[in-house]
């Protein structure tokens, strides 16, 4: 995770309508986005795999991203029918991207698909903002992603498992107002390359989103309303009417992309949330009213002022707090069970 650089003026105007007077209208027309959740598991006290399952599944979580492809994480979830995003660490970046395309395929081989069967797999995030944690393996991104999307292809995978690469927020240079988007200037020969790829195999942008570093690190600009969605002002920006700041995330991500020349790539965000304690603003009330929120909206198909109507796939971080996490206090405490499986607060995903 790291920390959003994002700028908010106070220039608001009462707020007209509320979206979610739409929202039963809207999910008959389409399916719902799908929200998952964030299985961390840099923590000591972790239940065991078959305690997570039957969590997961008592509480109709049917979507997972884990973070790396540990077998004793992987396997098992074999045959639970739990569709999983599957993290391929950093560190391997440039192995996977120096070898032969059939090294690909071993790896895959040996250490995916002997623990967990293909029509599990949703997507391979291919490192975890690699661009400003680990800038030594940039130039190895979108190389290793062709070899293991070459790989796929070979095991007619390639359509159903898609790739790509989750950004932190601050790979924008700028954000706000959303429609100054624009990805950081010494990132793009990175970045361009892999929204190219995005957009020939219909593969979403991943982004982490986090209005809680917004509102830490920007306040009094960035007020806790906005970041909890809880604003009764709205901000115009071109004709367009923001009242959160995870709208405007993603919308800022939207104007970035189109400056680059594409306009059509959908985002999803695969990480965000809000951490019950260990600063200002964390709390258990907050945490279950942001992410009750981004259920909401993602279910509700509500979308962004600039994609309204188009749901936007999420992954809530984090299923349970991870004690081993170091740096800030409350990177300890994102998760929304506690380790006895009971709920840190009364959030629903269905
Ligand atoms: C990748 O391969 C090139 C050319 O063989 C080599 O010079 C480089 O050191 C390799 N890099 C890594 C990270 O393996
Ligand atoms: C971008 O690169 C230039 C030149 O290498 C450097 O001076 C500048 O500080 C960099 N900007 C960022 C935001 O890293
Ligand atoms: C994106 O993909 C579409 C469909 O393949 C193509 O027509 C368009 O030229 C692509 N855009 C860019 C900027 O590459």
């Amino acid at each position: 995770m790291a920390i959003q650089r994002m700028r908010i003026n106070q220039r608001f105007l009462p707020h007209l309508v509320s979206v979610f007077t739409i929202l039963p209208l809207l999910s008959h027309l389409t399916s719902a986005a799908p929200v998952g959740v964030c299985y961390g598991r840099v923590a000591s006290d972790l239940p065991p795999p078959p305690a997570v399952i039957h969590l997961l599944q008592a509480n109709g979580i049917s979507r997972i991203r884990i973070f790396n492809p540990d077998p004793e994480a992987l396997a098992p979830f074999s045959g639970t029918g739990i569709q999983l995003m599957i993290g391929i660490p950093n560190e391997i970046i440039p192995d996977l991207a120096n070898d032969t395309v059939s090294a690909s395929l071993i790896w895959l081989g040996s250490n995916i698909f002997t623990h967990i069967s293909p029509s599990q797999v949703k997507y391979f995030a291919v490192g975890n903002e690699v661009l400003l944690n680990d800038p030594y393996y940039s130039p190895f991104l979108v190389p290793a992603i062709l070899n293991l999307y070459r790989a796929l292809q070979m095991l007619g995978l390639a359509d159903t498992i898609k790739l790509s690469s989750p950004h932190a927020a601050a790979v924008l240079s700028d954000s706000y107002p959303p429609s100054a988007g624009a990805f950081d200037h010494n990132l793009t020969s990175v970045l361009v390359p892999l929204l190219k790829f995005l957009n020939e195999t219909e593969s979403p942008l991943m982004v982490n989103v986090y209005p809680f570093f917004s509102y830490v690190n920007n306040h009094p600009y960035v007020t806790l309303d906005y970041a909890l969605f809880r604003s009764s002002a709205v901000e115009i920006d071109r004709d367009l009417e923001y009242t959160n700041v995870y709208d405007a995330t993603i919308d800022a991500f939207v104007y970035a992309m189109e400056r680059e020349g594409f306009s059509r790539i959908p985002v999803m965000v695969t990480e965000t949330g809000w951490p019950t304690d260990g600063g200002d603003g964390a709390g258990a009330g907050n945490a279950l009213d942001y992410n009750r929120n981004v259920v909401m909206r993602t279910k509700g198909n509500i979308g962004t002022p600039k994609r309204p109507g188009v749901g936007v796939e999420v992954f809530l971080f984090d299923l349970f707090d991870e004690n081993g996490k170091t740096g800030v206090e409350f990177e300890k405490h994102f998760g929304m069970f506690r380790v006895d499986g009971i709920k840190a607060y009364d959030i629903s995903f269905i």
